[in-house]
């Protein structure tokens, strides 16, 4: 059987099945090119570049099962996938340090004008008054999404003598009290929290959860990070929150439609820091997610039972 590893899938994924199946790697596959070889393969691994469409879907006519190294599966149409009897997959766990302690250098590179400040110094500026930051010790960071990411990110705060409050519609709310969490409604995060960070999937409930009104019932003065997924936080009202003043800062990872081009709205404002799209990319999350799923999809390809995302 064949498998096509696509979207530059460490090669641990190759090493766990090339004794088996024949691997085809191939990174930044044209949408078009997908489209053509699909039917030639029992088996696809992606992370989030490759689009699995309803129409690669279509025309996938060995595909037995899909597999997303890493978490989100919103690149693939699950669906679609499921009515043609094919598994789709994902690693749930391998990347969450990877993405906990880039959603926490964000908040606090964010807090301290680090990449501006770096940028500068680079160009010969010494430019210590106008890069004042502010502490993190005392304020309150808001979470929501109370899963693994956001759970890792809320002991981290704590840590860094941070309150935190968290909201989740499934919430632990023990789990969360033990931790030292406070557990709070949607609103009471929204108006009580000095930083607030998100740690949900984009779906059609949380798709611009975070629009102007939500912006304009926080606190002036507010920071946000967003290492989730783009969509989540409004991009263009959050453009316009930030160049208002009442968002002061901004860090945002991820993107409605990646790769971004040069005048994306979050890009050129003074407070808002990016990176593209790097929450999970650690020499050891990409090693986690890859062996997970490839691990995943060797059993199915042997007739075992897998877990679907
Ligand atoms: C995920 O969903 O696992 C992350 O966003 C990382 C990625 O897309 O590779």
């Amino acid at each position: 059987m064949k498998v096509l590893i696509a979207d530059g899938v460490s090669q641990m994924a190759v090493d766990i099945l090339k004794d088996e199946f024949e691997c085809d790697v191939r990174d930044k596959l044209p949408a078009d090119e997908l489209l053509a070889i699909i039917p030639d393969y029992d088996a696809l691994i992606v992370r989030s570049a490759s689009k699995v469409t309803a129409e690669v879907i279509a025309a996938a006519k060995n595909l037995k099962i899909i597999g997303r190294a890493g978490v989100g599966v919103d690149n693939i149409d699950v669906a679609a996938a499921t009515d043609k009897g094919i598994i789709v997959i994902n690693s749930p766990g391998g990347n969450t340090i990877a993405a906990t302690e880039h959603t926490c250098a964000m908040m606090m590179a964010m807090a301290r004008h680090i990449p501006i400040a770096n940028e500068t110094l680079q160009k010969g500026e010494w430019n210590r008054k106008k890069y004042t930051g502010v502490e993190l010790k005392g304020k309150t960071l808001g979470v929501i999404g109370m899963g693994r990411i956001g759970s890792g990110v809320a002991k981290r705060a704590l840590a860094f003598d941070m309150k935190v409050i968290g909201y989740d519609p499934y919430i632990n709310e023990e789990r969360c009290k033990d931790m030292g969490v406070t557990v709070g409604t949607f609103d009471e995060v929204v108006e009580k929290s000095d930083f607030i960070t998100v740690h949900m999937p984009l779906t059609d409930t949380t798709r611009d959860m975070i629009n102007k009104d939500v912006m304009a019932r926080m606190k002036k003065g507010v920071r946000l990070v967003n290492c989730a997924r783009g969509g989540i936080i409004n991009e263009a009202d959050l453009r316009e929150a930030v160049l208002s003043g009442q968002v002061a800062g901004a860090a945002v990872d991820v993107f409605t439609s990646e790769p971004i081009p040069a005048d994306h709205p979050l890009l050129g404002v003074p407070g808002i820091y990016v990176t593209p799209h790097l929450g999970a990319s650690t020499v050891e999350a990409q090693i986690g997610v890859a062996v997970d799923v490839a691990q995943g999809i060797k059993a199915a390809l042997n007739g075992e039972p897998v877990m679907t995302a």
